[in-house]
């Protein structure tokens, strides 16, 4: 029997991966541990009487029983962490605290106990890097540490080059994946995710803000994809010591988004651009484009992501007015 440890397993992707894994793996037991942070108890409210499921709600920071979680478990997706633009520029602190510390405590017994493990990492690590599609063995362009939002990207990086010394110095079957703009149902937008502010604007009728020239480019992919690619990594052995990106290859500008969102949703919402400034803090840098080659994903799982960016507006806005 398999037995799953999700980190994260409350919030947005954690709580998918949890239903994608049940469905593949009806054999399976999960355990899940979550702080609440940014991930809400309602997620997991379908899984509270399933008898595969575990739920702990504590901190991997601090959490005593982690290492006994990871002993117990056959394979771990690490999930927890501090998302979100907004979140990482007004907390520094707890975002490297929490990507850097965290992530070293599961590494650390994962390679103690030589555990199968999936760690989430995302495109923001490409950074300034002027490249149409980023490709996994790229050279990586982060901004000065001034400026807060690359702390996000580098306290990720530290993982990746973690997990990469484990594999490479005690054979720790270990994998990384980019994400690059997952989303979909239950994602919330209070950290400064975009799809979430721009249909909650347009399912309210009132105006959506787009940050910055509204020229930068983003490519979306839905958590459903997303999460039946990470399912089926477990059992690849070639994903060993390996980095994967994850992500859709149809990019859109925030402008040309904001009136996607309108023209799906027949709202009458108007469009403000708000200067990053006023978004965020001064000095604010923001990357242009930022678009995958998945190449490599594809090859290893013949994956590619299938529902359209018009599925993932409906499926968030649908959520949104039955909620
Ligand atoms: N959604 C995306 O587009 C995206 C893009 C790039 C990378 N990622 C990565 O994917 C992972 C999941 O992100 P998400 O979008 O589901 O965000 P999310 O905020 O919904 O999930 C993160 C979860 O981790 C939990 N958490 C945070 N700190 C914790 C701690 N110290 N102890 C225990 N739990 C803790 C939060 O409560 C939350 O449930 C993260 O590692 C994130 O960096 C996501």
């Amino acid at each position: 029997m398999t037995n799953f440890l999700i980190t994260g397993g409350a919030g947005f992707i954690g709580s998918h991966l949890t239903a994608e894994l049940l469905k593949q793996y009806p054999d399976s037991s999960i355990t899940i541990v979550d702080n609440l942070s940014t991930g809400r108890r309602e997620n997991l409210a379908s899984f509270e009487n399933d008898p595969r499921i575990r739920i702990f709600f504590n901190d991997i920071l601090s959490m005593p029983e982690l290492e006994k979680l990871v002993a117990q478990s056959s394979t771990i997706f690490h999930l927890a962490a501090a998302v979100g633009v907004e979140l990482v520029v007004h907390d520094p602190v707890q975002t490297i605290k929490t990507n850097v510390d965290g992530s070293a405590r599961i590494l650390d017994f994962a390679a103690k106990y030589h555990k199968r493990i999936i760690i989430a990492s995302t495109s923001e690590v490409y950074g300034k890097s002027a490249k149409d599609n980023f490709e996994e063995n790229d050279d990586l362009i982060i901004g000065a540490p001034t400026h807060s939002r690359w702390s996000y990207a580098c306290s990720k990086l530290i993982d990746e080059f973690l997990l990469m010394a484990y594999h490479q110095h005690s054979q720790l079957p270990g994998t990384i994946v980019r994400f690059f703009n997952i989303v979909g149902p239950r994602q919330t937008g209070k950290y400064g995710m975009v799809i979430p502010r721009f249909v909650q604007a347009a399912v309210n009728g009132k105006p959506i803000r787009v940050f910055g020239s509204g020229k930068q480019t983003r490519c979306f992919c839905h958590v459903a994809d997303t999460v039946r690619a990470l399912a089926a990594l477990p059992d690849k052995r070639e994903a060993y010591g390996q980095i994967y990106n994850i992500g859709s290859q149809n990019s859109i500008s925030m402008m040309q988004l904001a009136e996607k969102v309108i023209e799906v949703l027949h709202s009458n919402s108007s469009i403000e651009l708000i200067p990053y400034e006023q978004a965020y803090a001064k000095g604010f840098e923001d990357m242009m484009r930022r678009s995958p080659d998945t190449a490599k994903i594809k090859k290893l799982l013949g994956w590619q992501p299938e529902r359209s960016l018009e599925d993932i507006i409906n499926d968030v806005a649908n959520e949104m007015r039955h909620s």
